[in-house]
């Protein structure tokens, strides 16, 4: 049976309905996050942490979902940070899409406390989140895993890949499936371009790849946002998709392999950020890709 009495840190875009749906379930949660008024949702149904630290010394096992590396090692090694609090045996769940480096140095760091790091990041958008559609990808210890598997379901995951016990081999999966979400956006977007470009209807070229060859979420889903540049409210903000590219090329470099795609895709990142499009969904550069900025 899961431990009912567990810790989140983390309550932006993503965190939030995973933390309602835990909640429904019936958890006794503790959370923490940075800014505390984004916590006001849940504030008579959880308990509110000054600090990371202070949440780990109320749990054995603490989720944490922030924006990037410098944010998961903030929140776990940081002043007042969550391994400072955490007793051993301790399990930590990061969710965040952090890069390898990141994730094997924080395992070690948990590994001399006699505490536990699972890598366990997430596939998905919020919306998917509230729908109870997410997939997680996890990695390390196995005890850990199937202790924290339960909760994962309660959060809302409907598939759970286990990459074994290195937790960065999570983190490296999640960022190829990013790669891979990147490069179908720009593909898409050159080709609507292409199609637009000799007066053809983009709505029919839509229609005929997502329920042809390519009739998946990511092309269906994607295609629609491009070709109505629903860019905004973000699901996925530019600023965080850039960071994952460049994880991508970081990850590529340390084991020397190519990777020319990503290197044009974060070109086109970086150039719409330049516009100050960061807070626009990820998706928002292929404005730049169809010429219609
Ligand atoms: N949104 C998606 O569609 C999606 C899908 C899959 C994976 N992810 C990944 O999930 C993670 C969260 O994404 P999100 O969209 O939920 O991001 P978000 O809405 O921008 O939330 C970021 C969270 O990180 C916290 N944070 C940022 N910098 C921090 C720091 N230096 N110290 C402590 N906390 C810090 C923020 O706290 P404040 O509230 O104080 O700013 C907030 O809780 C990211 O790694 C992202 O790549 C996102």
């Amino acid at each position: 049976m899961a431990d009912k009495r567990i810790g989140f840190i983390g309550a932006g875009n993503l965190a939030q309905p995973l933390i309602t749906h835990l909640l429904e379930a019936g958890y006794e949660l503790f959370l923490y996050n940075r800014t505390s008024s984004r916590l006001s949702p849940f504030a008579d149904k959880a308990q509110i942490c000054a600090s990371p630290a202070e949440l780990g010394k109320q749990v054995n096992i603490v989720f944490s979902l922030v924006a990037d590396d410098a944010a998961l090692q903030n929140i776990t090694e940081g002043l007042q940070g969550v391994l400072s609090g955490l007793q051993p045996g301790g399990i930590h769940v990061s969710m965040s899409t952090v890069s390898p480096a990141c994730i094997a140095r924080l395992h070690q760091a948990h590994q001399q406390k006699g505490c536990i790091l699972l890598s366990a990041p997430i596939m998905g958008r919020p919306e998917a989140a509230r729908n109870r559609a997410i997939h997680i990808c996890v990695a390390g210890d196995e005890t850990a895993k199937q202790q924290v598997e339960p909760i994962f379901r309660d959060m809302g995951a409907r598939q759970i890949f286990d990459y074994g016990a290195d937790p960065t081999h999570a983190s490296v999966a999640k960022l190829g499936i990013n790669f891979l979400l990147a490069s179908a956006i720009e593909a898409m977007a050159e080709a609507f371009r292409l199609v637009e470009s000799n007066g053809i209807s983009t709505e029919t070229f839509y229609r005929m790849i997502t329920s042809t060859l390519f009739s998946c979420p990511a092309y269906q889903g994607y295609g629609r946002l491009i070709l109505d540049q629903g860019y905004e409210p973000a699901q996925f903000s530019l600023r965080l998709g850039l960071k994952d590219i460049r994880l991508v090329q970081e990850a590529a470099a340390s084991q020397q392999v190519p990777v020319p795609l990503a290197e044009i895709i974060a070109q086109h990142l970086k150039q719409a950020l330049e516009k100050g499009w960061g807070e626009k969904d990820w998706s928002a550069f292929t404005a730049l890709v169809m010429g219609k900025a």
